[in-house]
């Protein structure tokens, strides 16, 4: 979504960027405290039943983010109390105009929930939540969140439809870039640091904004990485794999949950009484509200379980979803439902109460509106780009680095009089770094790679050469003479390559994962001079960028990057920061062998055993995979390098044996840890990951899960002991009973830097 220019009001308030850990379930997911409960009681009781419909009903002014789907009567419809929430307004002039109706024009007085898809900042930009998710650093995510709150909230906007924790698979689909990667034990982690970023310590503080966790749930899963396509999930994975971070985010008190768009073995997820009840209410206790996704509930019709709205809105309404985003169909047709006695009135209360708890938890009765006088408070954006600079720094993954002229090309001396190139059309488009999901953010407010680079370079004496040598898409070569031109009067040259900015996001899947374009042409081409060359690459997925990968010896993977893009890339190329992202998704050698993740089961006849398990060697032939490529991808999930180097001490356990029993109860947790040590001559970070598998159990389980991870800074030659500990959280799975239980057998724990290297130690779960 790209929106016109608007001006952000002074940040009055100081930010305060530490997150707060405080859980927020006393606002949202329980009652409350009982004067907000009384309140809430009291105001029911005074609604027809027309008003406590209106309260299920959300619209937009526009269709900027979804089809169009006409809403003309908006100002009549919100005097009537037939709005309780909206969606994209987003100046204060905006919000403020239509709360007035709300509040001063309709019977019940009661405030509109505004809200927005505030996907990786509101004016400023962070990097987009895959490249937020490479840097394994959710408290820093936390804060993102925070300040985006910040921003928002200053603008009337106090709901936010983020985050998406949806675990997703294929790079094909173009969502892949408003995740955070293919794990569901990081992607509950960042799960909990975005709703704590949001929500703040409390909703009623101004600058808090309620989060919504979305997509509920499997819409990652889409078949052949299609957006909106059917999703066909075991029980097994769903409670494995793709529920767990909305399990989190319920966990931490997040206030919504939006509804998807896929159906789920057949059922519509937004009229899945499974997943909304079953799992949602009665097993997690959530007591928020659900909204649909953008016209979801008409669309349950076209999925094919409803001939009309009436059975559609009948269907998502008693299935769970709260409130009806932009179809209008809960408005036409739930009273009537209630007075035919298919809806019972406590099921409407039941939803109109939680949707009135989160006004009253905001303080939406007492400040409905927000200050328009507006002052660009310095300090504020000054700390904002701080931010977003850093943020973009943490999310950078080095790929290659690889030696030029007896030492690694990275980082970049920048000696005076050095001539770099700067190539490639990505390295000045200051609207693509915003990536997708732009939100308020504005081009003008982007520093780009090349503006950046330019003022580096004056600033030090070096000469830089700019020329974009083709077009993100293009095929002409008409630039490449110019483009190479520069690449042979260099010293160095630095290529920015990869996908337009609104190739990734919704709707945007590819069914090729390669550089568009000729952008490889004109690689080869420079790469074929035989100059050093770097490789930045812009992308909201993994690339299969095999060849870059074989023969351009330093690739860095910048993902989008947000407002700070240039000055971020060029600290790390020079080395004023270290690139110290690692793959939150797995890295496909080719298309074809998508769907790939690390953490993907044995098969009874595998290529490579992992851990030499299986008595007899490998057949040659007789195994899984393709005659055509190997099953390995280009680069695992957690892979990342660093200008330093890391080694690893064995993982130590504090047991040989353990009760799977006692683990059960709580009793029993195993301690692991291994001493890191930074082997090189330059400071860095490592991210130390602890990954476990566990054998002999009544269902298969993953070749390696993710089951903690550690960020440690080391200087030169320094070491640190590292400690995990597995417990039951950790140990226990969807068994063959689908019961949640750790079960005796094997397990092997490794302490390594990524999901393919390292030694694992082992210990038995005993009965
Ligand atoms: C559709 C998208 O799927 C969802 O993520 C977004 O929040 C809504 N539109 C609202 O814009």
């Amino acid at each position: 979504m790209q929106r016109n220019p608007s001006i952000i009001p002074v940040l009055v308030w100081l930010l305060p960027l530490a997150v707060q850990t405080g859980r927020l379930a006393a606002q949202t997911g329980d009652l409350g405290p009982p004067q907000a409960q009384a309140r809430v009681d009291a105001l029911l009781g005074r609604m027809t039943l027309e008003e406590k419909v209106g309260q299920l009903n959300q619209i937009s002014p526009d269709s900027t983010t979804g089809p169009k789907q006409a809403v003309e009567n908006a100002d009549e419809l919100i005097r009537n109390g037939s709005v309780g929430g909206m969606l994209n307004a987003v100046t204060a002039r905006e919000t403020n105009g239509l709360q007035r109706e709300a509040v001063e024009g309709s019977r019940m007085h009661i405030p509109i929930l505004f809200g927005l898809d505030v996907i990786h900042g509101f004016r400023t930009l962070f990097p987009i939540p895959l490249g937020l998710s490479a840097s394994w650093d959710p408290a820093l995510v936390g804060q993102t969140a925070r300040y985006a709150a910040q921003e928002a909230s200053s603008q009337g906007v106090r709901w936010v439809f983020s985050p998406m924790v949806d675990i997703a698979r294929d790079p094909r689909w173009g969502r892949i870039a408003e995740g955070a990667g293919e794990d569901p034990y990081l992607g509950s982690a960042f799960a909990r640091a975005y709703v704590r970023g949001y929500q703040g310590e409390s909703l009623d503080n101004p600058t808090s904004v309620v989060a919504c966790a979305k997509h509920f749930v499997g819409y990652g899963a889409a078949e052949g990485g299609r957006d909106y396509n059917t999703t066909e999930i075991s029980e097994r994975t769903l409670r494995g794999v793709y529920l767990p971070p909305f399990q989190a985010a319920v966990g931490d008190g997040v206030g919504t949950v939006m509804s998807a768009f896929n159906a789920i073995n057949g059922v519509p997820a937004s009229a899945n009484a499974f997943t909304l009840t079953q799992v949602l209410r009665t097993e997690w206790g959530f007591r928020g509200f659900v909204d649909s996704d953008w016209t979801a509930v008409r669309e349950v019709m076209l999925h094919g379980i409803a001939d009309d709205e009436r059975t559609a809105a009948l269907r998502s309404f008693l299935a769970g979803v709260d409130m009806d985003m932009q179809s209008g169909i809960y408005l036409h047709n739930v009273a009537g439902l209630v007075r035919s006695g298919q809806v019972p009135m406590e099921r409407l209360d039941e939803s109109v109460r939680a949707i009135l708890r989160i006004k009253v938890a905001l303080g939406l009765f007492e400040h409905p509106y927000v200050g328009e006088a507006v002052v660009p408070d310095p300090a504020a954006a000054a700390l904002g780009a701080t931010l977003a600079r850093k943020a973009a720094e943490e999310s950078f993954v080095l790929l290659e680095n690889r030696k030029f002229g007896g030492a690694p090309l990275l980082p970049l001396a920048a000696s005076k009089g050095r001539r770099i190139a700067l190539l490639g059309p990505l390295a000045d488009s200051a609207e693509d770094m915003l990536g997708c999901w732009s939100c308020q953010a504005e081009p003008s407010d982007m520093v780009t790679l090349r503006s950046a680079l330019s003022e580096r370079a004056a600033r030090q004496g070096m000469h830089l050469s700019f020329a974009p040598g083709t077009e993100v898409s293009g095929t002409s070569e008409a630039g490449f003479s110019k483009a190479m031109d520069a690449a042979r009067n260099a010293d160095v040259v630095v290529m920015a390559l990869g996908e337009s900015g609104h190739s990734s996001g919704e709707a945007s899947s590819r069914s090729d994962i390669n550089l568009p374009g000729n952008q490889e042409k004109l690689l080869e081409a420079v790469v074929g001079t035989g100059k050093p060359v770097v490789l930045v690459v812009f992308s909201g997925r993994p690339l299969s960028i095999a060849w870059a990968s074989e023969h351009v010896p330093a690739v860095l993977m910048a993902w989008f990057p947000g407002t700070q893009a240039g000055p971020a890339l060029v600290r790390t190329l020079f080395g004023d920061a270290e690139p110290a992202g690692r793959l939150t998704v797995s890295v496909p050698r080719s298309v074809g062998q998508v769907p790939i993740y690390y953490n993907h089961l044995n098969t009874g006849r595998p290529r490579v055993d992992p851990i030499g398990l299986g008595a007899t060697k490998p057949d040659p032939y007789f195994v899984t995979g393709y005659i055509d490529q190997e099953n390995t991808p280009l680069y695992p999930f957690g892979y990342g390098l660093t200008y330093t180097s890391f080694s690893y001490s064995p993982a130590h356990v504090s047991a040989a044996t353990l009760s799977s029993k006692d683990i059960n109860l709580g009793k029993a947790r195993l301690a692991v840890s291994a001493e890191v040590r930074n082997t090189g001559n330059r400071e860095g970070t490592e991210t130390a990951q602890l990954y476990i598998r566990l054998r002999g159990t009544s269902v298969a389980r993953p070749v390696r899960e993710l089951k903690g991870f550690q960020r440690v800074h080391l200087a030169p030659g320094e070491s640190r002991r590292l400690e995990f500990e597995l417990g039951r959280d950790e140990l226990a799975f969807w068994n063959a009973d689908m019961k949640e239980a750790a079960e005796p057998g094997s397990l092997y724990v490794w302490v390594a830097p990524d999901s393919a290297r390292g030694t694992p130690a082992k210990v038995e779960l005993a009965e």
